[in-house]
Order: structure tokens, then sequence, then C-alpha cells
């Protein structure tokens, strides 16, 4: 039979494909931008069928009705990246929160820890060999695919066709969807003047031809546009958003000095506008594999000049830094930031950034403080941690001791709570 046939034997609606979720299943939810919003809905439509199925998801981008109180008893989520959509719930304990390095997620499922009943996914159209991609979204959804024993898609025209390890034979999905929906459109963010003074800074210590990772939140998104001046920057990221196609327009990466995958920009998934998504359909600049292998700290080592740019919430005076937690709420996740801290601590000549504003709560707290508070968990360990940034200036805390690192984080702090710090670290450390 010729993949034609097999996919048209496949095809399927919407409201019949989700009737193979049975209760009490695993479904793993394709991630972030290319969430299968209408598979989705017609799930939490025909939720009388189900009671207890698990919702495994990160980034929640669309409505994520599955979390509301009404639907509790026929779902439950569990979240391994807290978002906009997702955060009452957890705190309101309808919804839990495991925590996972990416590159360590996808084995959850791939070594049975978490055993994957269903995947619900977003793909292209097939290719002349009957080859869909996992195009924006292939990260932890693909090695998911690969572990399910149900695989139901919804094969869209908007999803893009992206090069590197992203692929599924349609004879390897159970149930095919055909529809229009469009991947999730995340905006560039407003940038900020302290938006600008974090980017400047970090300009600072990015060199022409390095190897950039960019992470989640504003910081990481706004720095891009303080790199137009450099020259010939690789990518190796995690996250691919907007700014690097500027970048790439304005002839700033061309990745022709990187030493690993030399020409290509290698990441794991994409969130931004059409623009982004019509720049990396079929290029073959462009490359996604799984966080498997792109979010592997021995993999982003390989890469010389590597550089992760990511952001936190909280630091204390030994250099632990809270980037998913404020207290104790969940408030994001700890997605890969380790995974490319760590990598660019092992990659030759490397660094790690973890850039934020000085204050939060319109300046009433400082985010650099003496202890984390009760509750917060670590996400960047203070063995790990390297240069921190706020709109101050550049903490360079790598070989540096506590009573150096605490120095060096209350130079950056704001100027309005630096006098208190300075205290604390008195009466904490000894007079010092
Ligand atoms: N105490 C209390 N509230 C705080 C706080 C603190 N120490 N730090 C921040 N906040 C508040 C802010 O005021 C803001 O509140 P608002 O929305 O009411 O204005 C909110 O928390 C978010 O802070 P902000 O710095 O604006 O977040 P962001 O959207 O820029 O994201 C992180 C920053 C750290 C949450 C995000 O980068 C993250 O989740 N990182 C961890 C994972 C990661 O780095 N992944 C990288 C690989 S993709």
């Amino acid at each position: 039979m010729n993949w034609l046939e097999i996919y048209k034997q496949k095809l399927t609606t919407a409201e019949d494909a989700v009737k193979n979720i049975k209760s009490g299943d695993r479904v793993v939810v394709g991630h972030a931008a290319g969430t299968p919003e209408l598979l989705l809905e017609k799930m939490v439509e025909n939720k009388e069928a189900y009671h207890d199925v698990e919702i495994v998801h990160q980034v929640a981008m669309g409505k994520s009705l599955y979390c509301l109180p009404e639907n509790r008893p026929h779902f439950v989520h569990n979240s391994m990246f807290v978002g906009a959509t997702s955060r009452q719930a957890v705190r309101e304990g309808r919804s839990f929160y495991t925590p996972v390095n990416n590159n360590d997620l996808p084995y959850l499922f791939i070594d049975n820890i978490l055993p994957v009943d269903v995947v619900l996914c977003m793909l292209s159209r097939p290719d002349e060999h009957g080859y869909c991609s996992f195009g924006i979204s292939v990260d932890y959804t693909k090695p998911a695919a690969e572990c399910a024993k149900i695989v139901i898609a919804e094969v869209t025209p908007h999803m893009p066709r992206v090069m590197g390890d992203t692929f599924i034979h349609v004879s390897e999905i159970d149930y095919i969807v055909e529809c229009d929906t469009k991947p999730t459109i995340l905006n560039p963010p407003t940038i900020t003047a302290i938006d600008e003074a974090i980017g400047g800074y970090c300009a600072e210590l990015i060199n022409d031809g390095d190897c950039l990772q960019l992470g989640i939140g504003a910081v990481p998104d706004s720095v891009l546009h303080f790199l137009t001046h450099k020259k010939d920057l690789g990518i190796h990221t995690e996250m691919f958003s907007d700014g690097v196609v500027d970048l790439v327009e304005q002839g700033v990466v061309t990745c022709s000095k990187k030493n690993f995958h030399p020409k290509k920009m290698v990441a794991g998934f994409f969130m931004g506008t059409e623009k982004l998504y019509k720049f990396i359909n079929n290029n073959i600049f462009v490359e996604a594999y799984p966080f498997t292998y792109v979010n592997s700290p021995e993999i982003i080592a390989k890469n010389d000049n590597m550089v992760s740019i990511n952001s936190a919430l909280q630091v204390d005076f030994t250099g632990q830094v809270a980037s998913d937690t404020i207290g104790y709420l969940q408030y994001s996740g700890s997605g890969g930031q380790l995974d490319f801290v760590r990598g660019a601590k092992k990659s030759k000549n490397g660094r790690s950034i973890l850039a934020f504003s000085s204050t939060a709560a319109g300046g009433k707290i400082s985010r650099i403080v003496s202890h984390l508070d009760e509750g917060a968990s670590v996400c960047t360990d203070r063995m790990d941690v390297h240069y921190i940034i706020t709109e101050y200036g550049i903490a360079n805390l790598k070989g540096k001791s506590v009573i150096e690192r605490a120095k060096a984080l209350i130079n950056i702090a704001h100027p309005d709570f630096r006098a208190d710090l300075k205290q604390d670290l008195k009466r904490l450390y000894h007079n010092m």
C-alpha cells in the first residue's frame, strides 16, 4: 500500500479521534505554539466520557480548558512548565508540577517512568514521501509520539516543515485530523528602558563568532535587539523566536564560525509570529531536534564559545538562583536553563548569563536577596552559576567566595536596596 492510501485510511474527525482516549490514560500534548488546540477543544467537549485523564503538557499558550475547576473530575493536569493558563490551577491544586530538566523530560516517556498512552500533536502536511514534520514543536513532542500507544495528529497546512530530526511517517500515526488550525502566535516583547540597559550589558559579554542560546521571558528576547553590531553569531538554542530572524536578515547571525553543526541554526522549538513560521519552513539553514539532543549539556558543549542567556526571579548572596518559583508559588518551570548553563560551562570559552531587572512588584522587592524566599527552589545552583546581570551591571560569580559574590551582587542591586543588603551581609557573614 502506498503512503497516500495509508494516510487516507487514517483520516477521521477530531470528534471521533478523541473518543480513543480512555479514563485514566496519560495524554501528552504537543508543546507551546504547536499545541493542537482543535483536538484539545474536542477532548474537553467529550469530557463526560472520561474521568482522571492525566494531561501532560509544558508551556500552555491556549485556553487550557482542562484546567478549569468544573473539568477536574475528568482531567488532572501534570504541568511540566507552568504558564499563564495553568498557574491558577497549580495554585489551587487541580494541576501539579513535576520538576525536570528539559534534557531529561523525554526520558520520562522513553524509559516508561511516565508511560504514554496517547499523544495529541500538530503536524505539517505529509511531503511527497509521506513524512509529516513536528515543525515548531519537536522538543519532547516527537520523543513522546515515538513511544505512545496512540498518536492522534492535527495535520494543517500552517505547520512549517522544518529540517533536522523532525519527521514522522504517516504509517506511524494512528488517527489523522485534517484541519486549518494555525500555530499560536507569540508577539515580540515591548522593550523597556530596563531591558535596554540589561541588553547593553549582555552585549558586552558577547563576542563576534559566539554561539548563542536564548531562553524564555522578556529579557532573553530583548537582548537580541542589542546585538546588531556583532558579526557571525551562531545559534544553538532550545527556544527560537522572531528576534533571531531579524538578526539573520541583518547579516549578524551567519553560523559561519560554528564548529558544531556549522552554517546551521539548531533549536528545540519555535515560538513567534507568522514571519518566524514562514522563515523556518523548508529552510535548510534551520534544524530542529528533540530535547534529548539539543538540550544535552554534552551536545551543547561541543559548540565552542557557547553563551547561554536566560532569566531568573531571585538570586541569593551565595549565587543560588531561583528561576521558576516565587516562594512556594510554582511560577514557571526549570525548562532548559540548567541544561544550557552546564553546557555553556563545559564549552571551550563558554559563558552563561542570567539576566533580570533588579526589582519586582513595581520596584517594591529586590530580586537580589541575602537568602531565597521560604519555599523557593534553586534552578541554577551556586556551583554552576557564572554571570548575573541587572540594569545596574554585571556580576561575575565564577570562582568567587561567598563574600565576594555577595559584594558583587550588591553592586548590581537597585540602589534603594543596597544599604539594607550591606547590613544583611554584615549581620549574616561575621561583620564582613
Ligand atoms: N518576588 C516576587 N515577585 C517577583 C519576583 C520576586 N523575586 N521576581 C519576579 N516577580 C514577578 C514580577 O514582578 C512579574 O510580575 P507581574 O507579571 O505582576 O509584573 C512576574 O513575577 C514575572 O517576572 P518577569 O521577570 O517579568 O518574568 P518573565 O516573563 O520575564 O520570565 C522567568 C522570567 C524567570 C520567569 C522565565 O525566564 C523562566 O521561567 N525561566 C526559567 C526557565 C528558563 O530559563 N528556561 C530557559 C530555557 S527556554
